[in-house]
């Protein structure tokens, strides 16, 4: 059989394939390998089976193969039957999936479905923030499994009459040779095959999951533009309320002189406001168009692929993209768990980053996406006690929502190692003009300056932030209100199902654990956007979202009892499906 002769389905496996798994599994493993003793049942079942995710290729109706995934979640894995964790140590490092008992129907073998399965498993895993994939496979098609990538750790196992070589790779390693090498056989089975799984065949061309989905509904190139008074669009965290009326003013007035001016060079009116609105001497500051163009500029100039960074998991997936994908550093992660409330213990963060060696340190405070919030004092005693060489990059983007008195801008100011960046989109409501500050000392401003091209902030960006920031005490009742907003819509949403949780947080967004019975966090998000509410599913970040965490913005009273409606009804019809 080849893989162009049947219509061929990937999904999660029914509860019908289940049964059809453990059939074939006897099959192979009892009478075909004598790795197991035939059982009278003539069915095989394994342990993990409860907590394990088995995706399947059918030919049509027929399931004709399969593949065994453990999540991390599940505790355990299949091989911890057979080494301990000293033996391989790779399976306590942080989001390890292990992939085993790839299966194909005899009929089947050599016809590329272990290619499609292993892709499967890749993407699945991807897509619920894998970083690592340790894989079981039969010693005598090693070389199937070295071609797509994985490497064998030296460490075999031995079950009944079978070997077995234990395997690992990074996901990211094999996204790529996904991307190149079998780009093109991969582009064929997409044709072929019918793709049932939650997680998108291709990963995103830059390999980052960017927020902004909600735009698919509106249209990139704005033919359909009435659509954003159609679309909830809680998938990134813009404000829900209006920029200061100065701003309105200040941009109608005389829009056909701001689009057709050049802006003040420099910037410098913005930065003195900014000076004046922080109380910072203005040679403290450097502006860019939104904080995206500060990280870019300031990590492109800083860091190489030498450099040792290290980020807060979970934590904002730019940071992540631009050292690690964009600069190829040696990322590190500072785990935080949900069972501490998400909460950076100050004690561990100062020894991981004393033995960690790090030219760079990020932490997102607020945090994006956990919502958490450490306190300044904290914060700073860690700073102030960490090697002379370790450069710490604050991002106070949320800082608003807690309180400007928390910032540890005065500290950036005097002392060359630290960077507080302050995005003007989310607090000030200015997204779509994309300004943001960062505060260094002044050498480290006075570097960042000599590498930014002239006009760096579009005029209608310098007068939105001038007029934004000469007007405080409309942003604070803002800031405020989205608290009693956020409160009311979690209340809602936690009354929604008694098996959900709502993990609120401090700033404009909140996260909401799914049931385990319920949809995954994927299939929300695509059901909600049925109803033109866009969430962000959070799986991708880190596992410890167990592919079930969707985060969402708060936005006005009106559309976030259309969020609420919309999650109810996916709920509902999840259970009565
Ligand atoms: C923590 C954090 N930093 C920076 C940004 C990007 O902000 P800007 O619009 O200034 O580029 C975001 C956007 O979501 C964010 O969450």
């Amino acid at each position: 059989m080849t893989t162009t002769d049947a219509d061929l389905e990937v999904r999660a496996a029914t509860q019908q394939d289940l049964e059809w798994i453990y059939g074939l599994r006897h099959r192979v493993y009892a009478e075909e390998l004598n790795q197991h003793a035939p059982t009278p049942s003539g069915q095989l079942r394994d342990g993990l089976d409860g907590d394990n995710v088995y995706l399947v290729v059918a030919a049509g109706e027929t399931p004709i193969g399969f593949v065994s995934l453990t999540p991390p979640w599940a505790g355990r894995y299949g091989l911890d039957k057979y080494l301990t964790r000293d033996e391989l140590p790779v399976l306590d490092s942080d989001g390890v999936f292990e992939v085993r008992i790839l299966t194909v129907d005899p009929a089947w073998r050599g016809s590329g479905i272990s290619t499609l399965l292993m892709y499967a498993a890749l993407r699945w895993i991807a897509s619920r923030g894998g970083r690592t994939i340790v894989a079981m496979g039969r010693a005598d098609i090693l070389d199937m499994y070295r071609a797509v990538g994985l490497v064998p750790t030296g460490r075999t196992v031995t079950s009944g009459a079978v070997d077995f070589e234990v395997m690992t790779a990074s996901t990211s390693a094999l996204t790529a040779m996904a991307g190149v090498p079998y780009r093109a056989i991969l582009t064929t089975l997409e044709a072929d095959v019918t793709w049932r799984l939650d997680a998108a065949f291709w990963p995103r061309s830059d390999g980052c999951e960017h927020g902004g989905a909600s735009f698919s509904a509106i249209g990139t190139g704005f033919q359909t533009l009435q659509r954003r008074d159609e679309v909830v669009a809680a998938d990134v965290l813009d404000a829900w309320f209006s920029p200061a009326p100065a701003v309105l003013a200040t941009l109608t007035e005389n829009p056909s002189w701001i689009a057709r001016t050049s802006p003040p060079t420099d910037a410098d009116g913005l930065i003195a406001a900014i000076a004046s609105a922080r109380t910072l001497p203005t040679d403290a500051l450097t502006v860019g168009a939104g904080s995206s163009d500060l990280i870019f500029r300031a990590f492109g100039r800083w860091l190489t692929a030498d450099s040792r960074v290290l980020l807060m998991d979970p934590g904002y997936g730019e940071y992540a993209h631009i050292t690690e994908r964009v600069i190829g550093c040696h990322v590190d992660r500072f785990r935080l768990y949900r069972e501490d409330d998400w909460r950076i213990d100050p004690a561990t963060l100062a020894a991981a980053v004393e033995s960690g060696h790090y030219d760079l340190v990020v932490v997102v405070n607020p945090n994006n996406p956990t919502g958490r919030h450490a306190p300044a004092t904290e914060l700073r005693a860690v700073i102030e006690g960490s090697p002379e060489a370790t450069r710490w990059w604050i991002d106070e983007a949320y800082l608003g929502y807690v309180d400007l008195a928390q910032s540890l801008a005065d500290l950036a100011a005097s002392d060359p190692r630290v960077v507080v960046c302050t995005s003007l989109s989310k607090m000030f409501a200015l997204s779509g003009m994309r300004a943001a500050y960062v505060v260094a000392e002044p050498s480290v401003t006075a570097d960042l300056r000599r590498w930014t091209p002239p006009w760096p902030v579009s005029l209608p960006a310098q007068l939105a932030a001038v007029a934004a920031l000469s007007d405080p005490g409309y942003y604070h009742d803002c800031w405020q209100r989205t608290h009693e907003l956020r409160a009311k819509m979690a209340a809602e949403l936690a009354g929604l199902d008694d098996e959900l949780v709502v993990d609120d947080g401090v700033s404009n967004f909140l996260n909401v654990v799914l049931p385990i019975e319920g949809p995954s966090a994927a299939e929300f998000v695509t059901a909600c956007r049925r109803h033109d509410v866009y969430l962000r599913d959070l799986s991708p970040m880190s596992s410890q979202y167990e592919g079930r965490t969707v985060r969402i913005a708060v936005k006005d009273a009106e559309e976030n009892a259309r969020i609420v409606a919309a999650c109810r009804r996916v709920l509902s019809a999840h259970r009565h499906a």
